[in-house]
């Protein structure tokens, strides 16, 4: 199995250290257009190794496509990062741009291989491969309700002093500050959350969730790499093994919640086709309306698109 990463910046090279000590994969190529970025980390990368005991070659390359061939795997990275004082919408056309250009080098490589997209904004540039990739929409999934349900169950952990790992959740809609983390699909090993806090408490943590990128950027003047590395390690897991899980995921919805022709987050199973369903919610009015509110945002940003 191959994987490529394009961009080799702070969650592409972390991405790859993360993948490669999981041993799951045998090829790992990382592409950056900077030169010698991508050369330098897979080598530090391929030095950690020996350590863990790992046997997935990891090589780097600048720029050239030609070098991620035939992988099953294509992980988009690239573009820039938000800085303080921006919003994810605020990298809209420059990271566009970037996007189709990584997207279209690929497929002339990789013409089976499954999308994750992990640029911002998240929701709309996962639309923008799709509609450069014109491939099978199953194939292109966007990262971001892992992440943001990760962040989630961290903040409801530390609340309740319960460890995280004991927490489940779900989250739809899209990458920023209209996500809709669900309260009554949460449960503490199985306990529904309603038991351990009330739906107001509840508010004070989702919108913490909602600014957790944020809170990040504030303090490092960049975004996060380390908790949207090991979400992304995990959606190629579940592909490349065929394991199924359900997972948060930026899906193209098809008529389902009532949505059409738009990439947002909802639950979706992962596999060997990459999407192999999406997971209909049975949902209340309000997170119904608020799943739509979520929607119209991502549209009104698509009309602002130029490319
Ligand atoms: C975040 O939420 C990078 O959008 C990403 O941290």
């Amino acid at each position: 199995m191959k994987v490529t990463i394009i961009g080799s910046g702070n969650v592409g090279g972390q991405c790859a250290c993360l993948l490669a000590c999981k041993n799951i994969v045998e090829q790992i190529v990382l592409l950056d257009i900077n030169k010698g970025v991508s050369e330098g980390k897979s080598l530090d990368i391929s030095q950690m190794l020996s350590v863990v005991k790992s046997d997935t070659v990891v090589y780097g390359y600048t720029n050239d496509y030609s070098k991620s061939k035939n992988s099953d795997i294509i992980v988009i990275t690239c573009g820039i990062t938000r800085k303080q004082g921006m919003n994810r919408d605020d990298l809209l056309n420059i990271n566009a741009k970037i996007i189709c250009s990584a997207a279209k080098n690929s497929l002339i490589f990789s013409p089976n291989a499954k999308f994750i997209i992990v640029s911002n904004p998240l929701d709309i540039m996962t639309y923008v491969s799709y509609i450069t990739l014109k491939i099978d929409y199953k194939k292109v999934i966007g990262m971001a309700g892992i992440l943001d349900i990760a962040r989630y169950k961290f903040f409801l952990s530390k609340k309740l002093n319960i460890s995280c790992s004991s927490i489940q959740s779900l989250l739809l809609g899209g990458h920023g500050d209209k996500m809709v983390p669900l309260y009554r699909y949460s449960s503490i090993e199985g306990i529904p959350l309603k038991e351990f806090l009330t739906e107001k408490e509840n508010e004070k943590i989702v919108s913490r969730t909602k600014k957790g990128g944020e809170e990040i950027v504030n303090y490092l003047g960049t975004s996060a790499w380390m908790a949207p590395s090991i979400s992304i390690v995990e959606m190629i897991k579940s592909i490349l093994k065929n394991s199924r899980k359900l997972f948060c995921c930026s899906a193209l919805l098809n008529g389902e919640y009532d949505i059409n022709n738009l990439f947002l987050g909802v639950p979706v199973i992962l596999g060997k086709n990459g999407v192999e369903r999406v997971i209909e919610l049975k949902l209340n009015n309000k997170e119904f309306n608020l799943l739509h509110e979520s929607a119209n945002h991502i549209k009104k940003v698509i009309n602002k698109l130029n490319i």
